[in-house]
């Protein structure tokens, strides 16, 4: 499979795409200037908050409860950021900006096409285009009738057939047909025509055959929005990982994780488990702590400890060890440690970058 990196910048653009780019452009400016404010909003929280904590350290601590409310009020507001650069990210990610199509595969109206470079039979054609994350060609509406008719100069496969009902066509994703471009007196069956190629080049020439007769083929895919990783990082399901080269207490790789726009790795499938131990071949940190209750293992992201993979007669707290690691090598089990022990560890991102599988 092919990956295409993007930048915005390196794309040509006709004179067509202008307006719509310029507008998504603004759109994502305006997602980002609206960051910004809720930023500088947070900011001004932060400020009033330091000078109100500093205020009540001469008062007393009659304030307490008072500060304890704004600070659960800051961390929902530092939540929903979060939670918002996300969303700008997927918005950004699903703009027309960040995709195009798979080397080899041309464009059209946001799917990606591949014309076939043998003849096979039906069921061939259509294996083929699964082994490439795609279909037989569905033609859903009169533009890419058109589109199909100025590319094919020989008799193609699309992905129509009858074989469940005679009679009754459906498209290989299962919906009827809407529109339909048979070729006159077409489809004529005899009862075992079961399969719909197109004739030749030009509108409505739609034929229905035997499905064992070998012809060309169009495989079609939609632009799928799959994000990877920048240089340095690993990519699994979609999440971005470093190891670290230094080693620190588990704060201080925390730290480090969200200068760089991570956070310490929250392991959430027993793949993710499997994954980690191919990326490290040493203890590593992981964010998990229980450091805010005894025994109430959280991880970074504020999820509970559901998926556990301690190592037997752990986690034992042995003399106050609040931050969790795990083993390395083929025992990747997890052990809890004193959170000032010096340690690698393993920071865990959203990508940034989009590409189409
Ligand atoms: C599908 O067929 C094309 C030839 O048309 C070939 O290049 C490609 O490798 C095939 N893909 C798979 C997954 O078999
Ligand atoms: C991939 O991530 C999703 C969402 O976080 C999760 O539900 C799924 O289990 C993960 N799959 C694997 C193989 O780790």
């Amino acid at each position: 499979m092919e990956e295409i990196y993007l930048k915005p910048d390196n794309r040509t653009s006709s004179t067509n795409h202008r307006g719509r780019r310029s507008s998504k452009r603004s759109f994502c400016l305006v997602g980002i200037l609206s960051l910004c404010l809720l930023g500088a909003f947070l900011l001004a929280r932060l400020i009033t908050f330091g000078i109100s904590y500093h205020n009540c350290l001469h008062d007393s601590a009659d304030h307490l409860p008072e500060i304890k409310k704004q600070l659960s009020s800051m961390t929902e507001e530092r939540d929903l950021l979060t939670e918002k650069t996300k969303e700008l990210r997927t918005l950004l990610c699903l703009s027309n900006q960040y995709k195009t199509c798979p080397v080899g595969w041309s464009k059209f109206n946001h799917r990606c096409y591949l014309q076939s470079e043998r003849s096979d039979s039906w069921d061939a054609a259509r294996k083929n285009c699964t082994d490439e994350e795609a279909d037989l060609i569905v033609i859903d509406s009169p533009e890419e009738e058109t589109f199909l008719s100025t590319i094919i100069n020989e008799e193609t496969w699309i992905g129509l057939n009858d074989k469940e009902q005679e009679g009754t066509w459906r498209w290989v994703d299962g919906t009827p047909p809407t529109l339909m471009y048979w070729a006159s007196s077409q489809p004529d069956d005899g009862g075992v025509e079961d399969c719909a190629y197109v004739r030749n080049h030009g509108k409505n020439s739609w034929m229905d055959f035997r499905c064992s007769a070998s012809f060309h083929w169009i495989c079609e895919k939609t632009l799928n929005c799959k994000k990877t990783c920048s240089g340095g990082w690993s990519e699994f399901n979609c999440s971005c990982y470093i190891r670290s080269q230094s080693s620190g207490s588990w704060d201080a790789a925390r730290k480090d994780c969200r200068d760089r726009g991570a956070d310490l790795v929250v392991v959430d499938s027993p793949e993710e488990q499997t994954f980690l131990s191919m990326i490290t071949t040493k203890r590593v940190w992981l964010g998990l702590t229980d450091e805010e209750q005894e025994g109430t293992w959280k991880w970074v992201d504020g999820t509970p400890l559901t998926l556990s993979y301690w190592g037997s007669t752990q986690p034992d707290n042995g003399g106050e060890e609040d931050c969790a690691h795990v083993y390395s090598g083929e025992d990747m089990t997890m052990n809890d440690c004193s959170c000032s022990t010096s340690l690698k560890w393993i920071c865990e991102k959203a990508p940034d970058y989009c590409i189409v599988s």
